[in-house]
């Protein structure tokens, strides 16, 4: 398939997507809910090209390896784990089942654990929450805090990742240690960042008069730790090794994000990705939202070739969605080996980046314009905002999405940009100014539409993104579960720590790490 689609591939190269749009493409190119409308008519995607994407599917068992994942079969096969973040969101389903025990009583008695305690937390003098964790056990809660910003009613809640004390000093300061609640989020407990800035704010809070027996919380899957830590097991929320740090948001590592909207708000969050679970598993073939986002990803990447894709929330409050995709997605797909030890035979997925717009329109929208890269771009938009006394605002806001998508495939011709600057210019300067106002047009991008940006809207988004990963992994023969490529670096740095102490000599390293370490100590 992957021939037949790469000949396909060469077969409309250069061919202009706006030529296309007959008056049925916009509404076949794109799949609507009753929440929400991807629209992916602005690609170089037709119907012989979606029938072999789809037909890739096939051939790759997306819908039996769905099946497999909801039922709890070990699907990460290199951990022998089961990969169940949506048993956390799978309120009034049915039972699920891993090695013969149903999961279901255990997750909901957390979440109802959770409950009782946020809401016993939101009734105290807590007025902040610092939450500390790092990759999966903050991006997740720290996107979807700042997301929902119009929903908070409880304390206010800050995050502390990096291991860089800057971000754990400027964070407490100004904090009353009295008054604040320290979540240590970590699904193993024993990441280094993470337990350096719980043990800095724990001696920060006896300091300071606070008292951490009672105002510490954890949550992980290592109960032994937790207790090791001094954590009463009252305020430990445990889960499960099937819930992946990156896919975790769902239950105890969404701790911060209930806090700051509440736990109606936090299960409306969770009937969100309920919602898009079960689309994902009922929609045939063109009309399942996830797969066709998965497919269209395929296309770009692997198929064309194109390196990175974009994504663009014309929405603030999802600000931190494009990093919390960059770890999803590259953490998940970033991988050279199949599940059966061979070489993937394709790329592996994509860079992803991006940030809102308008603001990356006047930072790196140039470059997606007129560089000589194609980066597919991957809109996103409300069709109502929160403030609706600035409904100006937000109309400017949707305009300027929509113009974006519309200049990338239209661009500017030569004969355009003549005749915008024919008055100023004339003869070989009209020729040479003209040609800096070209715009080669025919980039690709979607656009996700939806109502407002509610817990609910969140919570589907957030799952459309995940099933789209999982499908691009079972396409390309990866296992998206499991991240073998970070551990080289952690084992490096622990290597590294006495030397760049200078409790340990740096003869083992090479000549440059050495010579930086050697720097180092004669400069500070
Ligand atoms: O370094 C990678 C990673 O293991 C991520 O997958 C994970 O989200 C992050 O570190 C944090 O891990 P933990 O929740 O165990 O502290």
């Amino acid at each position: 398939m992957w021939t037949e689609l790469k000949t396909k591939a060469a077969s409309v190269d250069g061919r202009a997507i706006l030529d296309l749009f007959d008056e049925a493409r916009a509404d076949e190119f794109a799949v609507q809910t009753q929440y929400m409308r991807f629209d992916y008519s602005k690609t170089n995607i037709d119907t012989d090209t979606r029938a072999l994407l789809l037909a890739l599917a096939g051939s790759a068992n997306v819908a039996a390896r769905r099946d497999a994942m909801f039922a709890g079969e070990k699907i990460n096969e290199t951990e022998g784990r089961a990969v169940l973040h949506t048993a956390l969101r799978n309120l009034d389903g049915g039972p699920v089942h891993v090695d013969g025990e149903d999961v279901m009583p255990g997750v909901l008695d957390t979440l109802a654990r959770m409950e009782d305690y946020a809401g016993e937390v939101r009734c105290s003098d807590i007025t902040d929450v610092v939450n500390i964790g790092i990759g999966g056990s903050d991006l997740g809660p720290a996107m979807a805090v700042q997301a929902l910003s119009p929903y908070h009613d409880g304390p206010r809640v800050h995050f502390v990742s990096n291991v860089d004390g800057a971000h754990i000093a400027d964070t407490l300061r100004g904090l009353d240690a009295k008054t604040t609640l320290v979540i240590v989020a970590s699904k193993t407990f024993t990441t280094i960042e993470t337990m350096t800035n719980a043990r800095t704010a724990r001696a920060w809070m006896q300091d300071h008069g606070g008292d951490p027996g009672a105002q510490f919380a954890a949550l992980s899957t290592n109960l032994e730790k937790t207790s090791e830590f001094g954590i009463p097991e009252a305020r430990v929320f445990g889960f499960e090794d099937w819930v992946g740090g990156r896919y975790s948001m769902w239950g105890p590592i969404g701790l911060s994000v209930m806090l700051a909207i509440g736990p109606d708000g936090f299960r409306a969050f969770l009937r969100g990705g309920q919602e898009m679970d079960r689309h994902f598993c009922a929609a045939e073939g063109a009309e399942n939202m996830p797969l066709m986002l998965a497919l269209v990803g395929i296309w770009h990447r692997q198929v064309l070739g194109h390196a990175t894709r974009a994504v663009l929330p014309y929405d603030q409050r999802l600000g931190q969605l494009p990093d919390y995709f960059q770890q999803l997605e590259m953490e998940s797909n970033g991988k050279s080996v199949t599940m059966d030890g061979g070489a993937v035979p394709e790329e592996s997925g994509p860079v992803v980046w991006g940030a809102p717009g308008t603001n990356g329109q006047h930072a790196f929208y140039q470059l997606i314009h007129q560089g000589t890269s194609v980066i597919p771009c991957e809109f996103m938009v409300a069709c109502e905002g929160h403030e609706p006394e600035l409904r100006h605002h937000h109309d400017l806001l949707v305009a300027n999405c929509l113009a974006q998508s519309e200049a990338l495939m239209r661009g500017r011709s030569l004969d355009e940009a003549r005749a915008k600057i024919a008055d100023k210019f004339e003869g070989t300067e009209l020729e040479r100014q003209a040609a800096h106002r070209v715009f080669a047009g025919n980039r690709p991008s979607t656009t996700l539409i939806y109502p407002k940006l509610d817990p609910f809207t969140l919570g589907q988004i957030v799952a459309l993104y995940e099933h789209r990963v999982f499908v691009e992994g079972v396409i390309l023969g990866i296992n998206s579960y499991d991240q073998w490529g970070v551990e080289l670096g952690k084992e490096l740095a622990t290597a590294l720590q006495p030397i760049v102490e200078g409790e340990a000599p740096a003869d083992d390293k090479d000549g440059s790490t050495q010579a930086l370490v050697r720097y180092l100590h004669t400069h500070r």
